[in-house]
């Protein structure tokens, strides 16, 4: 072995447990030793700033007192304990928490609930029941749209939504023609549930679930 190298070795591990005792010791001080330290004193924390805010959900009014920051997502599944809207990523990015705003689908972790004061909102809680499933909610499961369900709420609001935006003459990013109302294509479906990512790969078959819906209300 290098003698050399093994004295660097040695140099290291020594900073290493001296950087390790120093933090310890700093973090087990108690208030006025840390000020002597020159670390600054932690502060205290505030409350949080709280605000009402009310808006119907699945046909039912509610008056809720929330943090500020509270998502909608949040609202829906830790406040009302609608578990439907599922939380995948919290960033946008999965569709997993979308539900129906005024007729439009959002994503409910990238909105905050004090913006929704008067809004009329739908989870997949709101769109059918066990006994009469929502057309939507019935192709799903007649067209196996789905493996471990979980995002199942999401698509089907999605799905939902983009019925009434091609209904509306709401052009996609695959729609060629901007003047005239869109087509049910499979790209133009492709493209407008691109948000909502299935983990189990059900797209051809959420496409089918769609298709069928689309060509009975046409
Ligand atoms: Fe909202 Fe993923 S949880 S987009
Ligand atoms: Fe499992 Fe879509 S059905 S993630």
């Amino acid at each position: 072995m290098d003698p050399l190298a093994d004295l660097d070795m040695t140099r290291r591990g020594l900073l290493m447990g001296t950087a390790a005792t120093v933090a310890l010791t700093v973090g087990s001080l108690p208030m006025p030793a840390r000020a002597a330290t020159g670390e600054p004193a932690p502060q205290p924390v505030a409350s949080p700033v709280t605000a009402t805010v009310s808006f119907t959900v699945n046909g039912t009014a509610h008056d809720l007192a929330l943090d500020t920051r509270t998502t909608l997502l949040d609202a829906l599944r830790e406040h009302l304990h609608l578990t439907g809207p599922k939380k995948g990523c919290d960033h946008g990015q999965c569709g997993a928490c979308t539900v129906i705003v005024d007729g439009r689908r959002i994503n409910s972790c990238l909105s905050l609930a004090v913006m929704h004061q008067g809004d009329r909102i739908t989870t997949i809680e709101g769109l059918g029941t066990p006994d009469k499933l929502h057309p939507m909610q019935a192709a799903f499961v007649k067209h196996d749209g789905y493996q471990c369900g979980y995002c199942t709420p999401g698509q089907i609001c999605s799905a939902v939504a983009v019925l009434k935006e091609i209904e509306d003459g709401i052009p996609s990013h695959a729609t060629a023609d901007l003047t005239a109302r869109p087509r049910l294509t499979a790209d133009e479906l492709r493209e407008r549930m691109s948000g909502n990512i299935c983990r189990c790969g059900a797209y051809s078959n959420i496409v089918d679930a769609i298709t069928e819906v689309a060509g009975r209300e046409a």
